[in-house]
Order: structure tokens, then sequence, then C-alpha cells
């Protein structure tokens, strides 16, 4: 059989699994779910299923996700394994603490069946699947607005900075408004606080030359773009192809788009390929190799250039000695503050931007 032969057949038996998993669950047919699971760690109870598995019992799919969704790397102390048969996982995620946007874009738990296919795992199915809490959302996601950009300051103080930043374009309100009303993963944006700091700092730095780790839609990398003189260049890395697409049709509508290069791969790849100096780099990808982003960031940075960490902070985890996803941005931190060869600031704007020059 071909590869794509596989691959497809093993989709197909995975699509197959979770249907007859669905049909029991609407059933009420306990029998018939536990026909479906060999995991011992999974309990089935009229209503809902219990799971005392931890996390390493499923490293393999643990660590595809975590690449597949970086920025919600934060969130994966959430996932909750649901059952596992031959070479299938079957994971539910739960995004309640992203409040009404949880509930609005993913409409409650996402479930994933997590697929080995020659010796790779790869995400081969998604479903929506209903909100437990038929109630309504968690008390501290009923205060959140909707469309709101992960922050660290009171709302209304963030809101009050919004009004006071020099608002979007119209064709940057636009990909903004699509990124979060379309797109699953919308909150992953930067938003315009943040985006109007990397404006900033490309026009402090007279950047001509721009790197990005992690474009998504490719909204901070139209706000950089538009502090580039017209034949400067700026060059973002998408693990994502179709992602990647979007990016490329919003940044071809825009007036900077001839400005802006999206490689498509792991961005480990494109680093290797690229020759610096960049006058400005942006870190925005995948959490884990945070610390080989950096320092592929800091051979490529020119003399008196700029490197821009996201999500530092992690949602205050770093902080919390209990959570895995935190202590590894913690360490993160601890990296660049224990390496003499650079002066850093830690700005808690966001999920916490982290500003890094030469020494
Ligand atoms: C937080 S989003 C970037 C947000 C973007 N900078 C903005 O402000 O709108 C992270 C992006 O990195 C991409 N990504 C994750 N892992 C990657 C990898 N290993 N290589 C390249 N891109 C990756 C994700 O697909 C996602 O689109």
């Amino acid at each position: 059989m071909t590869d794509g032969g596989a691959r497809a057949g093993a989709e197909a038996a995975a699509v197959a699994a979770v249907e007859a998993f669905y049909a029991a669950w609407s059933a009420g047919d306990l029998e018939a779910l536990r026909g479906t699971m060999n995991y011992p760690h999974v309990s089935l109870f009229p209503g809902h299923i219990e799971v005392r598995a931890t996390p390493e019992e499923f490293e393999s799919p643990f660590e595809r996700l975590r690449e597949l969704q970086a920025w919600y790397s934060s969130s994966l102390d959430r996932i909750h394994p649901i059952w596992t048969r031959d070479d299938k996982v079957c994971l539910s995620v739960d995004w309640s603490r992203y409040g009404e946007d949880g509930a609005r874009y993913l409409s409650g738990n996402i479930i994933y069946i997590v697929t080995n296919v020659d010796g790779h795992w790869g995400i081969q199915f998604r479903a929506r699947s209903e909100p437990r809490d038929r109630d309504g959302p968690p008390p501290e996601a009923a205060e959140r607005p909707r469309n709101t950009l992960l922050t660290l300051v009171p709302e209304e103080i963030e809101e009050f900075a919004r009004r006071h930043t020099t608002p979007l374009p119209p064709h940057l309100e636009e990909l903004s408004r699509f990124t979060l009303e379309e797109l699953e993963f919308g909150l992953m944006l930067s938003g315009p606080i943040e985006g109007g700091l990397l404006q900033l700092l490309a026009w402090a730095t007279r950047a001509k030359r721009i790197l990005e780790i992690g474009c998504f839609t490719g909204f901070s990398a139209q706000m950089m773009a538009a502090a580039l003189p017209d034949d400067g260049e700026l060059i973002t890395c998408e693990i994502d192809p179709e992602t990647a697409g979007i990016a490329r049709k919003y940044a071809d509508a825009g007036p900077d788009g001839h400005k802006i290069e999206i490689r498509v791969g792991p961005a480990s790849e494109t680093l290797e390929t690229l020759v610096g100096p960049f006058d400005l780099v942006f870190i925005d990808a995948d959490k884990d190799p945070y610390i080989d982003y950096y320092e592929a960031a800091l051979e490529l940075l020119a003399d008196d250039g700029i490197i821009a960490v996201d999500n530092v902070l992690l949602n205050g985890r770093v902080v919390d000695p209990e959570s895995k996803s935190g202590q590894r941005m913690a360490a993160f931190n601890a990296h660049v503050a224990a390496d003499e060869r650079v002066k850093q600031v830690l700005l808690t704007i966001r999920d916490g931007v982290m500003l890094i020059r030469r020494a």
C-alpha cells in the first residue's frame, strides 16, 4: 500500500472509530462504549467519563499536539485522554478556560483522534463535542467579553490602552475580524497593542530586514512590514500550509504584501537556510523549542538588532510549579537571563513579551 493509501485507510479507520464512539455515547450505551476502549484508567459512568491517566502515558500524541497547537501549549494540561485503541488515541481538550470565546469558537470540548501512521503520530480527526456544562460557561468565563485576547492586566485597562493606541488600518481590522471570528485558533492573534509595539520596534531600529517565527494569518507580519522601507524584507515562518495560504491572501490584499515572504515548513528547518543580519526578530511559534529559536535568532541578529519573544509569561503559568508548560517557559526565561551576551526586559503586555538586545 502507498503512503497515501495507508494514511487514507488510517484516517477512515479513525473516523469510523469516532463515529462508533459518538453513536454509543449518544445512545448512552456504556457496554458499546467500553468496547471502543482498552485503556484501564478510563471508567465510564452515565453522563461522564472519568480518566485517571497522566499525560506521560500519551507522550507521543501529546508531543504532536504541542507542535500543532503551539500557542495553546499553556492549555495542554487540560487535555484529557478518552480512549486508546491499537494505534489510535482519542483526546479531549477542554477549552472552557477561554470562556465565551471558547464557547463561541470552539463549542466546548474538541475531540481529537490522534493516529499513528508509519510511526508518525498525527491528528487524523477533529470534532466538536457539546460542552459538558450545559448550564452555561464557567463563572470566570462569563466575565470575559467576546474576542478578548489574552492579557495579564484588567480588561478595562487593556481596553483603555487599546483606545489610546493608533487604530488599525481597515485592511488589518478586517484581518483581525476574520481571524477572531472565523478561525478555530483565532485567539493566537497578537492584536493591536502588541502589533503596535512590534511596528514601533521595526521603526525604531530602522529595520530593513525582519524575521518572524510564527506567521499565523500574518497580522504581526503585516504590522511590522508597514514600518519597513519599500525595498525592505520580512521573512516569516509557518508550518501549516493552509494558514500560510490565508496569510498570503491577506498580505497580497494589503499595501505591504510585496515585502513579505512566507516560508512554509518547520521553522527549525527554515532557520537553517537563512543568512543574517536581521534587524528585528519576532519569536511567536511553538513554545518547546524557544531556546533553540532564540539561539538561532541571536546568530542571525544585526549588531543593533532586537529580538522580541511572545508568550514568555504563558498566562502566568511561569510562576506555577505544578504547570509543566509554565516551567518549560520559565526555563526559557532563565536561559536568557543567564546569558551574558544579551540584555533584556520582560514586558507584562499581552501574554508577556521579552525584548532582547546584544550586551
Ligand atoms: C501564535 S501563532 C502566531 C501569531 C502571529 N505572530 C500573529 O501575531 O498574528 C503561532 C503560529 O506558529 C505556527 N507554528 C507552530 N509551530 C511551528 C513550527 N514548528 N514552525 C513554524 N511555524 C509553527 C502555528 O501554526 C501558528 O500559526
